[in-house]
C-alpha cells in the first residue's frame, strides 16, 4: 500500500477537475484488469491499483471546522485503524487493505425515501463542494486523533434522495467480500457491517459524508472511497466503505450493539460519566501527542456539545448510552 505524507494543501497546488477525472479513469482501468485476478479466486493484487491509492482533493474552508487544534500526524491516521474486515489488531487494516477495489464504486439509496437511486463514486464526489473539516475523533476503546476529514454535510445527500415523513432511522451497510477482504472469517460478526443514525443526528450539519482526509481521498484502511463521520460519537457509529443507505421506520441493527449491547448501546454518544462495563470513559489516550499530553480528559459529547446536546434534551443519557 502506497502511503503518502500530504502537507496541507495550499489551493494553487489542487489537482484541477480534469486531472482528477483522468487518474479515476486510470484507477477504472486498474480495476478492470486487477477483475481478471478476481476470476482466479485469489485476494485481488495488481500494481496499478496501489499506485492509484491517493489522490488529491479539491477543499473549501468550512466554519464548521473544530479551530485550534493540531491534527494527529498521517501516519498514526493511517496505521492505528480499526478496520475488522481487515483484521482485528490496529496495524492490520494498513497491511491488508491496499488491495481493495475502491473504484468503480456504487452506493444505492433506498428504503422510505421519494426518490431512491444509485450514485456512482463520481456523482457522490461532486455533489457537493468538498470540505475540510477538522474533527476530534474518539474511539469507544478510550484512544483519540484529531482528523481533518474531507467531505461534505450527510444531510445534502439526504436533501437530494427526499426521505418520506415514515422514515425516522437511517442505516449504513458497508462492503461485504470476502473474497476481497478474507480477515472477515477470522471475527464472529454478523457481516455487512451495519450503523444507523435518527433521521435528526442525520441531517446534522456535523455528520460528514467523508471521502478524504489530509486533502486526499481516504486509504483504504481508513474506509475508501467513503464513510461516515459522526464527531460527538464513539468512532464505531462512523462505517467505512459505504455501499448502501437505507431510510427506515425503526431503529436499524447495528453491528456492535448486535455483539455486545450491554457495552455498545445504539446512540453511543461520547459521554464521560458512562463508564464503559470494562473501562473507565473518564480520559482518553491522544494517540500522537507528547507523552506528557497523551492522557486527556473526556470531553461530554467529545466537545459537540453546543451544537449537538438539544437533539437528546428530555432523554436519559445514562439509559440510552
Ligand atoms: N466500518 C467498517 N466497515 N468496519 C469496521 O470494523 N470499525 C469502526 C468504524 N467503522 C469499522 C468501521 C470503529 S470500531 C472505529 S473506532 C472507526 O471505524 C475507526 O476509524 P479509523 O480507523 O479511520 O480511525
Amino acid at each position: 500500500m502506497l502511503i503518502r505524507k500530504p502537507s496541507m494543501i495550499p489551493s494553487s497546488e489542487i489537482t484541477p477537475k480534469e486531472v482528477y477525472g483522468n487518474r479515476r479513469k486510470f484507477m477504472a482501468a486498474a480495476a478492470a484488469t486487477a477483475g481478471l485476478a478476481a476470476l482466479t479466486g485469489e485476494r485481488l493484487v495488481h500494481p496499478a491499483v496501489e499506485v492509484a491509492a491517493a489522490t488529491k482533493l479539491p477543499t473549501v474552508k468550512s466554519p464548521l471546522s473544530t479551530a485550534g487544534l493540531t491534527p494527529t500526524a498521517y501516519k498514526d491516521i493511517t496505521t492505528y485503524n480499526n478496520f475488522y474486515e481487515f483484521g482485528t489488531d490496529k496495524g492490520d487494516p494498513s497491511r491488508n487493505a491496499g488491495h481493495l477495489q475502491t473504484y468503480p464504486w456504487n452506493v444505492k439509496v433506498e428504503g422510505l425515501v421519494a426518490k431512491p437511486q444509485t450514485f456512482s463514486i463520481d456523482e457522490l464526489v461532486k455533489l457537493r463542494p468538498q470540505e475540510e473539516r477538522v474533527y476530534r475523533f474518539r474511539c469507544v476503546e478510550a484512544w483519540s486523533m484529531v482528523i481533518p476529514w474531507v467531505g461534505y454535510s450527510l444531510s445534502a445527500l439526504i436533501q437530494q434522495c427526499q426521505p418520506l415523513s415514515s422514515a425516522r432511522y437511517v442505516q449504513f451497510l458497508t462492503l461485504d467480500d470476502p473474497r476481497q477482504m478474507p480477515e472477515m472469517s477470522q471475527v464472529n460478526i454478523n457481516w455487512p457491517y451495519s450503523e444507523g443514525l435518527r433521521m435528526d443526528e442525520a441531517m446534522h450539519p456535523l455528520t460528514l459524508l467523508t471521502f478524504g482526509l489530509y486533502g486526499e481521498t481516504l486509504p483504504n484502511q481508513d474506509g475508501a472511497p467513503v464513510r461516515i463521520v459522526v464527531p460527538w460519537k464513539y468512532g464505531f457509529k462512523s462505517a467505512k466503505s459505504i455501499v448502501k443507505i437505507r431510510f427506515v421506520a425503526k431503529q436499524p441493527p447495528t453491528t456492535w450493539n448486535e455483539m455486545a449491547s450491554n457495552e455498545y448501546g445504539f446512540y453511543s454518544n461520547v459521554n464521560p460519566d458512562v463508564d464503559h462495563p470494562r473501562w473507565s470513559q473518564k480520559t482518553e489516550r491522544a494517540i500522537g501527542a507528547p507523552i506528557w499530553k497523551q492522557r486527556q480528559p473526556t470531553l461530554p459529547f467529545n466537545g459537540y456539545g453546543d451544537q449537538v446536546a438539544s437533539l437528546y434534551a428530555g432523554m436519559d443519557l445514562k439509559k440510552n448510552y
